[in-house]
């Protein structure tokens, strides 16, 4: 197997991997009233950014075809819930515990992620 397509499937199952690390502490939290715990969300949703772009980099190397406007609104939704998870956490940081706009937050970037699993799976 050519080394590029090798670095494909890696950085094929971190992008997975960081999938699993935003969506599942959101999936966990979602009905807890307890202090929410965004760091591990926060740390998948940068994999996300950076494996997706590396991705994209190693198709575009080997010839492989990239649906670039999908490319371009996965990204922008992902950066979109990056932003809101800073937010929260910002938020949580200077102001203690859960303030009444970290949920929503919190909400809005589980929701976003979400959105991108469903886009890259439906989306042809
Ligand atoms: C929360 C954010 C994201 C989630 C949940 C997500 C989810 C997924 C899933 C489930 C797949 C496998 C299905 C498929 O092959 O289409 C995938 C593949 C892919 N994603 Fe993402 N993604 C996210 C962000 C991104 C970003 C920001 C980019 C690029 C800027 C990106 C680029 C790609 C590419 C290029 C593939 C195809 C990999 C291949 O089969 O060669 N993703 N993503």
């Amino acid at each position: 197997m050519p080394p590029l397509e090798i670095a494909r499937l890696a950085l094929l199952i971190v992008h997975f991997l960081g999938l699993a690390a935003m969506l599942g502490p959101f999936l966990l939290q979602i009905r807890s009233r307890e202090a929410l715990r965004l760091r591990l969300m926060l740390t998948g949703a940068i994999v996300q950014v950076v494996t997706g772009n590396a991705l994209i980099a190693s198709r575009r190397l080997q010839g492989l075809e990239v649906d670039e406007i999908k490319m371009i609104v996965k990204l922008g939704i992902a950066l979109v819930a990056l932003g809101a998870l800073i937010a929260a956490i910002v938020l949580q940081r200077r102001r203690g515990a859960d303030t009444g706009s970290v949920r929503p937050l919190f909400r809005a970037a589980g929701g976003l992620g979400l959105a991108d699993v469903i886009i890259a799976v439906v989306w042809a």
